[in-house]
């Protein structure tokens, strides 16, 4: 007997041999003297006949037993059938039962998704949340393969840090020993000293935001990569942005096709928009065709959902937001040569309303603009001197971004609310299980 996993063109190389598979069952029935099982292993999916003639009495006995979730191990021969998802079944030759479940609370019917999250830590077995954590699992591998064949090197930041980077309202707090330490909102201040060791950086981990909005877009938890480039402008750091997201779409689509069709995602927009580059305008045009089109936004506001969503609307592909006034930016963003109210920055909205994905910016050089802005946000001035070495020994133009895994997630597959995108979702009301 050889030991398998449900592999579909693995199984297909083992056709009328004896196998055997470990796993959970997904779904049973029957019909007279034949049992359908519908198993899962962790890897895929397959249907099973059990027929009371081969198995004999007593374990045809035992399978009428088997419960939804229920673990056993299962001896039989694999044969093709067109008809059977992933075109093979097994035919059944013995079972064993490793521990029967009882009561499964998440059974094919609806459940409320408050009721789902609660059980998270079963409801990742269903067939969906399976799907978006697949897609999750490639959309990682193929950021880190980008980064890795363009010659980045990954560097890790720390997550408890002295200070804020991304403004003091969302920090969490916690006791450092004597002092107070907070956790990362970004790894970046910490990417642009290692883009000046390395070159190309970059940084992917997790982030810490004490967002106070219950929206579909804030995780209080979410992961984020960031790109730190040595000699580069906002320009090219939007062209690296753009590349990574055709990247990424590409490689979704020719990895997982099947978990995308699960997920009953319409994938002719994905299509699309590995063709080509991405629409780029500026954050005054964007105000333009806001105010035009009644919404009660001046210059110098940021964006909601809802402007985000009218904007990205415009386009069915992602569009780059450049030349954010400066005010409702972060501290490091670089002021705008040619227009002191404005910084060299960028967003990238997700098309089909999927709000930001991308944040980045060519970043200050200049250490006078630099500490004004320190002190002009309030921020601690001594916590900031290693940063601003950085503009002392060797300061060099610099540019980088972050991409949020959980809203590209949510995106790429269509799901409405980001917390499905994460196995653990932590939000402002969630942090269990
Ligand atoms: O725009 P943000 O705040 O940019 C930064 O943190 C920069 N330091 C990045 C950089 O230049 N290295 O965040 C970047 C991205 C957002 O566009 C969004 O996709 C995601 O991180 N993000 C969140 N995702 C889920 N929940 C939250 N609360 C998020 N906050 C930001
Ligand atoms: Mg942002």
């Amino acid at each position: 007997m050889v030991k398998m996993k449900i592999l579909s063109n693995k199984l297909k190389k083992h056709i009328d041999e004896k196998i055997t598979l470990s796993g959970w069952v997904y779904n049973s029935r029957r019909s007279g003297k034949i049992g359908f099982l519908t198993f899962r292993d962790g890897f895929g999916i397959v249907q099973c006949i059990v027929a009371k003639n081969d198995v004999g009495e007593e374990k045809f006995e035992l399978f009428k037993s088997l419960t939804q979730e229920s673990s056993i191990v299962l001896h039989g021969k694999p044969v093709l059938n067109n008809r059977a998802p992933g075109g093979v079944e097994l035919i059944t030759e013995d079972i064993e039962i490793l521990n029967l479940s009882k009561d499964y609370p998440i059974s094919p019917k609806e459940h409320g998704t408050d009721f789902l999250m609660n059980n998270r830590h079963l409801w990742l077995r269903s067939k969906k949340q399976f799907a978006i954590l697949k897609v999750r699992h490639q959309i990682v591998k193929s950021i880190r393969d980008f980064f890795d064949s363009n010659d980045f090197t990954l560097v890790d930041s720390p997550i408890l840090t002295p200070n804020s980077a991304e403004g003091t309202s969302t920090l969490f707090s916690t006791e450092y020993f004597d002092k107070m330490a907070y956790l990362a909102q970004t790894g970046q201040l910490y990417g642009e000293a290692s883009a000046m060791a390395f070159g190309r950086h970059y940084n992917f981990g997790p982030c810490f935001r004490a967002e106070k909005s219950k929206t579909r877009r804030h995780l209080t938890e979410f992961w984020m990569v960031e790109p730190e480039i040595a000699f580069c402008d906002i320009y090219e750091n939007m062209d690296w942005a753009e590349k990574l997201l055709i990247y990424v779409v590409k490689n979704v689509l020719e990895n997982r096709i099947e978990e995308l069709e699960i997920l009953e995602r319409d994938v002719s927009t994905l299509f699309d928009l590995i063709k080509g580059s991405f629409p780029r305008i500026s954050y005054t045009d964007c105000i333009d065709i806001l105010k035009k089109n009644n919404f009660d936004i001046e210059w110098g506001q940021d964006f909601g959902a809802k402007e985000d969503t009218f904007i990205s609307n415009q386009y069915k592909l992602p569009v780059i937001v450049y030349g954010w006034p400066k005010d409702i930016k972060a501290f490091y963003m670089k002021r705008d040569p040619n227009d002191e109210n404005l910084v060299l920055s960028m967003d990238i909205l997700a098309p089909e309303g999927y709000g930001e994905i991308v944040g980045g910016s060519e970043r200050e050089t200049d250490i006078d603009n630099l500490v004004s802005r320190i002190k002009s946000e309030k921020l601690n001035q001594d916590d900031y001197k290693w940063y601003l070495d950085l503009r002392k020994y060797g300061s060099v133009p610099h540019s980088g971004f972050g991409m949020g895994l959980e809203r590209v997630v949510a995106w790429i597959c269509g799901i409405s609310h980001i917390r499905e995108t994460i196995p653990f979702a932590r939000t402002m009301t969630r942090i269990t299980p």
